[in-house]
């Protein structure tokens, strides 16, 4: 597991940035991978040890097939057009969720990229893709029942949790969720993970957001006093 912060984004606001400019939504979606790729380049200097990228959700799949489809097709571009420059800058690459219905050749590209970034050690960058909190959860829980003799507990779940969603060895915990795009909801992201996350929420379309944004979230994360359910340090002391 990485050191350093854990940064969660919930990447909104792609359809209406497009649509602002009378331009069909996939336009958006592909103008939000180049901000994939500023938030990318940024991260490793501003302290993240692991970003998670909410691409797609398990109910995104309710959306017009043109849209799937397209989403589907740039995702694999994606991998296939940044793992050399990925592993380059020593990123490594997984994708969290679902795999059984995600086509074959975004799983091949899937697989490239996981192993040509397995020995990046300067950020561990996360793309959950036809991802669900909720079927996480459930998963970890029908395999925890299936662990017969090992005790339940928090440690031992998280481990099942990271194990069913692929992530590699057990989920941890988000330091801080972000949402872009002007809503506040967890839409079903790292339900688990996010039990004493900070969160925040930008009025920015995900298009036009850009490593300064990450630079000034982290920066107003830093000035958070985070208690975990305790008291204020000051008033530990009287
Ligand atoms: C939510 O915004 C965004 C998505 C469902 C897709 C996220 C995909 C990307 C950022 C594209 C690139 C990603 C990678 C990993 C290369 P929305 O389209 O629902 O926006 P809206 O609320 O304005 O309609």
């Amino acid at each position: 597991m990485q050191s350093g912060l854990h940064v969660a984004i919930i990447m909104d606001g792609n359809g209406r940035w497009a649509t602002q400019r009378g331009r069909p939504r996939l336009v958006g979606h592909r103008a939000g991978a180049e901000a994939v790729r500023r938030v990318v380049r940024g991260a490793p200097r501003l302290g993240i040890g692991t970003l998670t990228l909410y691409a797609f959700s398990g109910d995104n799949w309710e959306r017009p097939i043109t849209e799937t489809t397209g989403l589907m097709r740039l995702f694999g571009n994606y991998l296939r057009r940044e793992t050399a420059e990925l592993a380059d800058r020593g990123v490594r690459l997984r994708i969290i969720g679902r795999r059984d219905r995600l086509p074959g050749e975004l799983l091949r590209a899937v697989d490239a990229a996981e192993a040509t970034t397995a020995a990046g050690t300067a950020l561990d960058l996360r793309i959950a893709i036809d991802y669900s909190g909720r079927d996480a959860l459930v998963l970890a829980a029908l395999r925890a029942r299936g662990a017969i003799g090992e005790p339940l507990d928090r440690d031992h779940f998280a481990w099942h949790l990271g194990q069913a969603m692929h992530a590699e060895g057990r989920a941890h915990d988000v330091d801080l969720m972000i949402r872009t795009g002007g809503e506040q909801r967890l839409s079903d992201f790292l339900l688990w993970e996010c039990a004493y996350a900070e969160l925040m929420f930008s009025p920015k379309m995900w298009p036009e957001w850009t490593a300064g944004d990450l630079a000034a979230a982290v920066a107003d994360f830093q000035m958070r006093e985070r208690r975990f359910g305790r008291l204020p340090a000051m008033e530990t002391v009287a």
